[in-house]
């Protein structure tokens, strides 16, 4: 894979400006409470695609985990799972370690970047379930996300899965278009809800802190469920789909 230290050196800077960095996370954290209604329907749809019963005492792995929201999804559902979260930003992780300290020992954060094969020297051991939400869709450089995907088909265990809540490119820009008014006319309907009919999504989204964090390099969902089955998952399927907002994976025979 064709992968310049110059593509390496400018997602590091980025990285310290955004993720990297203890404000933006902050008012990144503030920004998404309006996503919610989505964001939890996605979070729901992983935590339920992970075919092991409810009580055994799973390994998992979140990758790009941010504060680890994810995988204290899945110990909060599952009493015996333990959970390992990957994320390249030390404030992030720092962060995760300080909002989960009551899950003591089952949580665990490791720093290591997604943009190369060396963040495999930052996790051991092999887990019956890798997940993530909203991280992935940061790596289509160099199609960096179809290694990543291969990557982590050798650290599931037999029977495990792969699932990751994301979005996806729309296929054309009409449909980009149809998408964001359907989802921001869904969201501004539920924002209205809540509150009583006291605010709305566009007032939501002004008292917002702008959180861009470098380009969305997200990919076709055909062109990712085609990389699934190429790294070996099967039952490969998108489970899940609102407008652009998918939870798709599969699962290790
Ligand atoms: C939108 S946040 C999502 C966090 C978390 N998964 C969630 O759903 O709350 C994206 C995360 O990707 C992480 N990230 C960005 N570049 C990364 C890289 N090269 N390797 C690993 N994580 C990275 C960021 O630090 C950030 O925590």
């Amino acid at each position: 894979m064709a992968d310049t230290n110059s593509d390496r050196s400018t997602a590091a800077t980025s990285l310290q400006a955004t993720w990297g960095d203890k404000k933006f996370i902050e008012d990144w954290a503030t920004k998404t409470s309006w996503q919610a209604p989505i964001r939890d329907a996605q979070v729901a749809m992983v935590l339920r695609m992970i075919p092991h019963p409810i009580e055994a005492p799973i390994r998992v792995l979140d990758i790009g985990a941010g504060y680890g929201a994810l995988a204290s999804g899945v110990l909060h559902d599952r009493p015996n799972a333990t959970a390992v979260c990957l994320d390249a930003s030390a404030a992030m992780l720092q962060l995760g370690a300080d909002k989960n300290a009551g899950l003591k020992d089952r949580i665990r954060f490791v720093q290591g970047s997604l943009e190369t094969p060396d963040w495999l020297k930052s996790v051991d051991g092999t887990f019956d379930a890798v997940i993530s939400t909203r991280a992935l869709h940061h790596f289509t450089e160099n199609q960096r996300r179809r290694y990543i995907f291969k990557e982590v088909y050798d650290l599931v265990r037999a029977g495990g899965c792969f699932i990751n809540g994301d979005n996806v490119r729309a296929a054309t820009k009409s449909l980009t278009e149809r998408y964001r008014s359907a989802r921001d006319g869904y969201l501004d309907r539920m924002i209205r809800q809540a509150s009583g009919g006291k605010t709305n999504l566009a007032e939501a989204k002004a008292a917002s802190p702008s959180t861009y964090h470098g380009p969305h390099n997200n990919g076709h969902l055909e062109e990712e469920l085609g990389w699934l089955r190429e790294a070996g998952f099967q039952d490969v399927d998108c489970f899940w789909k609102f407008t652009n907002m998918v939870v798709y994976g599969g699962f290790k025979p």
